[in-house]
């Protein structure tokens, strides 16, 4: 099939990637003239496991194009799948721009029958903007090509991107035109299954299913945090109860690990959209999903509450390591990144701060500047902790757990660790001799006995 991809980012170059992987032709097109430049010199703008080999193959195919000549990548394509960003505006809602601008260099330039999908997260009735802003470019010219809109809405999780594209657990198609239903259908052939199908809906179910997944893995994780703080408060251990729970089939373990809030393109955004949408549309106040936000706005200041009271609350000129910069491991995204709050949470508090991430290291130069007094950059995590006051972890990169706890206790010049993802065992931590501050974790589950290691 001949596809065109609007927009080249996380989503519209994992889907171009995998589309064409399977033998479609696709053009990806973007506006970013450098983005497009440096896909074509075969540098991957983006860190997603396997992506660039995935484009490499397609590109020496000819399957993958990667273009800003507008009029060629609509021309090119008898699906038109639009995935460019809907960042929030300033009341919260989706900034539509994008995707309608999309839309209207579709209708000015089509030259035939063509689905129009949107893979964008976009707030419920956008299908309904996005038919009028092509129908009224068609009209325009005097143009009378048929056209479906679809909403084809999209779960892939970075760091795993490639292989939730390739295996999705479902994929949803929105439309209420069975012939782009049945085009859709042949496209996605290749990666579903009976135990991975299309579920197949009318437009508008579409665009809310969406946001109803990822409000409720926010949902999960706020809930977990506001019970890992009572935790804090009453002396039970997150992790065990945790486990407890997640092990009930009926709530399953995923989305249950506490820590110091999620962050990335996604959860705020869509959560804050989702909230405005039901206002603006529906008058409603979505209640859940209020407490959802505000909890983790509060979550994101755990870790230095945390810091700041150990060290009886002046950290001027203490010096902290940071481990983990990206919004979560496998990937340099630091769009809402915790560790973003962290850090300016220290520095505004006078402390100094030595900021480590496996791969975000150029996404952290580019958000915080390279000249910000206090912040230091460093090319390891050894290096970032050596002689610090204390360990702050805020991403939890595995490589950060393969760190023997005693050289971890032997490097900072304080034992100190504050640990936002509850990845070391108290128990280790107590034996090396590190004061060590987990999230919703007794310190005193040094004494416990094995299961607590374990978990
Ligand atoms: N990143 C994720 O994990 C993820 C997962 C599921 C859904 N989504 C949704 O998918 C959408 C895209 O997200 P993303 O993370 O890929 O965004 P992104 O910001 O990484 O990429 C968007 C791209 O679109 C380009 N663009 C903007 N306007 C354009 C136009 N008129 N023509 C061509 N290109 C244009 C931009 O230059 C940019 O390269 C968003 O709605 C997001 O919510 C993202």
């Amino acid at each position: 099939m001949k596809v065109t991809v609007v927009g080249s980012g996380y989503v519209g170059l994992v889907t171009g990637a995998g589309l064409a992987d399977a033998g479609n032709e696709v053009v990806c097109l973007d506006v970013d003239k450098q983005k497009v430049a440096e896909l074509n010199a075969g540098r991957v703008p983006i860190h997603e496991p396997t992506l660039d080999t995935l484009i490499k193959r397609s590109f020496r195919r000819g399957l993958i194009k990667f273009t800003t000549d507008v009029d060629m990548a609509v021309q090119h394509g008898d699906v038109q799948l639009i995935a460019v960003g809907t960042p929030p505006d300033e009341n919260g809602s989706a900034d539509l721009a994008y995707v309608l601008k999309a839309a209207e260099n579709i209708g000015v330039r089509m030259q035939r029958r063509t689905v129009v999908i949107t893979k964008s997260t976009v707030p419920v009735g956008t299908g309904d903007k996005v038919r009028a802003t092509v129908q009224a470019a068609l009209e325009k010219r005097g143009a009378k090509h048929e056209f479906a809109v679809v909403s084809n809405p999209e779960f892939l999780r970075e760091g795993d991107a490639i292989r939730d594209f390739k295996q999705p657990d479902r994929v949803v198609i929105g439309t209420n035109e069975p012939w782009a239903m049945a085009l859709l259908e042949k496209l996605y052939e290749p990666f579903v299954s009976s135990e991975r199908p299309i579920i197949e809906m009318d437009l508008r179910s579409a665009e809310l299913a969406k946001y109803a997944a990822n409000s409720m893995l926010a949902t999960r994780i706020s809930f977990m945090n506001e019970l890992a703080n009572l935790a804090d408060d009453l002396g039970a251990d997150i992790e065990a109860v945790r486990i407890a729970i997640g092990t009930d089939p009926r709530i399953g373990p995923q989305f249950l690990r506490p820590g110091c809030g999620y962050g990335g393109s996604c959860f705020p955004k869509d959560v804050s959209a989702l909230i405005h949408t039901a206002r603006k549309d529906a008058g409603r106040t979505l209640e859940i999903l209020g407490a959802v936000e505000r909890i983790n706005e509060k979550q994101k200041s755990v870790l230095v509450d945390k810091i700041v009271r150990h060290f009886g609350g002046d950290i001027m000129a203490l010096r902290f390591a940071i481990w983990g910069l990206s919004f979560k491991p496998e990937t340099d995204d630091m769009r809402q990144a915790p560790a973003l709050s962290v850090i300016e949470g220290l520095l505004e508090r006078g402390a100094m701060v030595a900021a480590f991430d496996p791969v975000a290291m150029a996404e952290a130069r580019r958000r915080l500047g390279t000249d910000r007094a206090g912040l230091d950059y460093a090319d390891s995590a050894m290096s970032a902790s050596a002689d610090a006051d204390a360990l702050v972890l805020v991403t939890e990169w595995s490589e950060f757990r393969l760190v023997p706890v005693t050289d971890i206790a032997a490097n900072l010049c304080r034992p100190v660790v504050f640990d936002g993802r509850n990845i070391w065992s108290p128990k280790e931590m107590a034996e090396a001799g590190v004061e060590y501050f987990p999230i919703g974790r007794p310190r005193t589950l040094a004494s416990a006995p094995g299961w607590a290691h374990r978990v």
